[in-house]
């Protein structure tokens, strides 16, 4: 196969994201919000069910009919398996694709705020959605799980000098792969440090407001029953969902074939949980469909969301590389099941990893048994905590280079989900290491060969990372 080199320049991390594929939900703005009312359906006639109707801004409410954790006992994360009814919504997908999810807030969060500001939970407001009870419009319409900058910003006109004073400590926080904990000498990052400049409630506001990461600092931990609570402000049900963000719909990448589960669409779940203050609280749709969604019990609104670039090629003979560790692995095990279900004689290799192969190895039975069936022809594991030193999938690529490298020149595809930030780009240097290793590639022969022949001329290098 002729790998077209010509001369590289670009640097991975000034053109990365240029190449990103990550699917949009089409159309979609803030001003754009679906409606998670169990009424459309319900006023539908059944002979109008097109699939084409269903949309972010008109999801098809379904129920789910499974829902289970994946992981094992003792592990650190919840990493769970949803399967939903597509009933007679005509909805069809292929893999690759990405499911749409509408949640709700969290009850507990809703009650809270209603009761904080003692607000009428049954009083009529309007929405971008129309006329509801105020209760349902928290629940249904606003992202009110999270606080927003916006909001944050509304406290320099409501919160006055009273001279009252406030205590404001941060204890100890973890984002961005920065740790910092607080104790007598700790020099934590200087928005961060426990004691602010005054007592004074509106100097403490103006000290949040004074630079963009001090908000964002201020906001990691608290949501608005928080901030509510910390300034004691009242606002109207009016004034405050002129602040709050409208509700968006989650995008989740489809964890099976259509034609292997017909009628159903999965996925592969990570849940995101966290505590502040005492407080239990979350992601937004993760937690709904954690807690909230269950077998039998409330609908959800959902909408595909298709993808052009991140497909199966279409000779069944060519053969394909997957690496999907974590939530990643969702469409390679929808891969797998087209795969099998086409029946073409392109290899599979898969590459998949998380913390313990004990808790989290999703999806055992079903690979192990594709393995038995001659149809993952390569299974390569990354377990990053079953030893002292991590061992990510980045790292069983490099020992499989020649390996890799040899699969890349008869041409097979090499396709990568799940995390954008680290994973990805780590797994995208690795291959370039591999071209140079293998390849006898110079470096900017090599980043060219990853970035512009595979990536965009011959689109066989793929991603689906968020
Ligand atoms: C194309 C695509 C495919 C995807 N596929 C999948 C998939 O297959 N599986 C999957 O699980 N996800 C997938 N995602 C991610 C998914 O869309 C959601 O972003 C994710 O589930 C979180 O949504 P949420 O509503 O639960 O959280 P949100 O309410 O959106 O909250 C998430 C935010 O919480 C904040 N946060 C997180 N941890 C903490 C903490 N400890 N303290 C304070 N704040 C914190 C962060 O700001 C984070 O961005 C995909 C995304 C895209 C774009
Ligand atoms: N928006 C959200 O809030 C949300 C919700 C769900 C998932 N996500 C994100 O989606 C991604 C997938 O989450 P996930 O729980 O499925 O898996 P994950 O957190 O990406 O972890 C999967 C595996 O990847 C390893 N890993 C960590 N850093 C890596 C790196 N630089 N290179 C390669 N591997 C690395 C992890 O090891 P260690 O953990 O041992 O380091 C673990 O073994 C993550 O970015 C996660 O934050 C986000």
């Amino acid at each position: 196969m002729g790998h077209g080199l010509g001369n590289a320049s670009s640097l991975f991390f000034s053109s990365v994201e240029l190449f990103l594929d990550v699917k949009a939900i089409e159309g979609y703005t803030n001003d754009d919000i679906a409606h998670s009312s169990g009424e459309i359906n319900g006023l539908m006639a059944l002979g109008e069910r097109m699939a084409e109707n269903w949309s972010s801004k008109n999801p098809y409410m379904t129920q789910v009919t499974e829902n289970y954790i994946l992981n094992g006992e003792g592990s650190r994360k919840e990493t769970r398996h949803v399967v939903f009814d597509l009933g007679d919504s005509g909805l069809d997908y292929k893999v690759g694709d990405a499911l749409g999810v509408l949640a709700e807030n969290p009850p507990h969060i809703v009650d809270e705020i209603i009761e904080i500001q003692q607000w009428d939970a049954d009083m009529t407001v309007t929405t971008h959605n129309g006329d509801r009870s105020l209760y349902e419009a928290l629940k249904k319409d606003f992202e009110v799980h999270m606080a927003n900058k916006k909001f944050v910003h509304s406290l320099a006109e409501k919160v006055v000098s009273t001279g009252m004073k406030i205590s404001m400590n941060i204890v100890s926080r973890s984002r961005n792969g920065e740790n910092w904990e607080t104790s007598e000498d700790a020099a934590g990052p200087l928005t961060l440090k426990p004691s602010m400049p005054s007592d004074d409630p509106s100097a403490q506001v103006e000290a949040i407001l004074a630079d963009a990461k001090a908000i964002e600092d201020y906001l990691w931990t608290r949501d608005y029953v928080d901030i509510m609570r910390e300034f004691d402000v009242k606002y109207t049900p009016e004034e405050f969902m002129e602040l709050v963000d409208r509700l968006k719909p989650r995008l989740y990448s489809i964890a099976s074939s259509h034609d292997a589960h017909p009628g159903f669409v999965e996925l592969t779940v990570g849940i995101v949980r966290f505590e502040y203050n005492n407080r239990p609280r979350g992601g937004l749709c993760t937690l709904f469909m954690a807690d909230e969604i269950d077998t039998t019990g409330n609908p959800i609104g959902v909408f595909m969301s298709p993808t052009r670039s991140f497909i199966l090629p279409d000779d069944k003979d060519i053969d394909i590389i997957m690496v999907g560790p974590g939530t990643g692995i969702a469409p390679f095990r929808a891969f797998m099941e087209q795969r099998v279900v086409d029946g073409g004689a392109g290899k599979n290799w898969l590459f998949f990893g998380d913390q313990s192969e004990k808790t989290e190895y999703y999806y055992k039975d079903q690979i192990e048994s594709w393995i038995d069936e001659g149809h993952l022809y390569r299974f390569t594991t990354a377990w990053s905590r079953d030893q002292e030193e991590k061992i990510y999938v980045q790292h069983r690529l490099k020992e499989h280079g020649a390996e890799i490298w040899e699969w890349f020149e008869r041409g097979a595809y090499f396709y990568i989900c799940g995390d954008k930030t680290y994973m990805a780009k780590d797994v995208h240097r690795a291959l370039i290491s591999i071209a140079m290793d293998h390849g006898g590639m110079s470096e900017a022969d090599a980043t060219h060969f990853i970035e512009k022949t595979m990536m965009k001329e011959e689109k066989r290098y793929l991603r689906d990372v968020y």
